[in-house]
């Protein structure tokens, strides 16, 4: 699946893979912004993302764990996920996301 980021300075990265999850793959290309500390068990926030709203129907509901995290973040919206608990696959070809942090 074809995965575009677009940082908080506006740079927009475009990147493929078809395994994993989003904070991995933005971890692996240094994405700026995404840092994945904890390792993706929704406990830093750190890869907190704003999912197009096109894109973001089209994915798992957030569990309860993940909705309480975003919660406390200061810029969360309506379109945030935290990008460790979305995974790449072909049905999400072609989604973009904005860096949060
Ligand atoms: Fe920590 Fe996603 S990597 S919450």
């Amino acid at each position: 699946a074809k995965i575009t980021y677009i940082t908080k300075a506006g740079e927009e990265i475009q990147l493929e893979a078809s395994t994993g999850s989003l904070m991995e793959l933005a971890v692996k290309h240094k994405v700026a912004g995404i840092d994945g500390d904890c390792g993706g068990v929704c406990s830093c926030a750190t890869c907190h993302v704003h999912v197009a709203p096109a894109f973001y129907q089209k994915l798992e509901t957030p569990t309860e764990i993940e909705s309480d995290m975003l919660e406390y973040d200061d810029n969360v919206t309506e379109y945030s996920r935290l990008c460790c608990q979305i995974p790449i696959s072909e049905a999400i070809d072609g989604i973009t996301v904005n860096v949060a942090n």
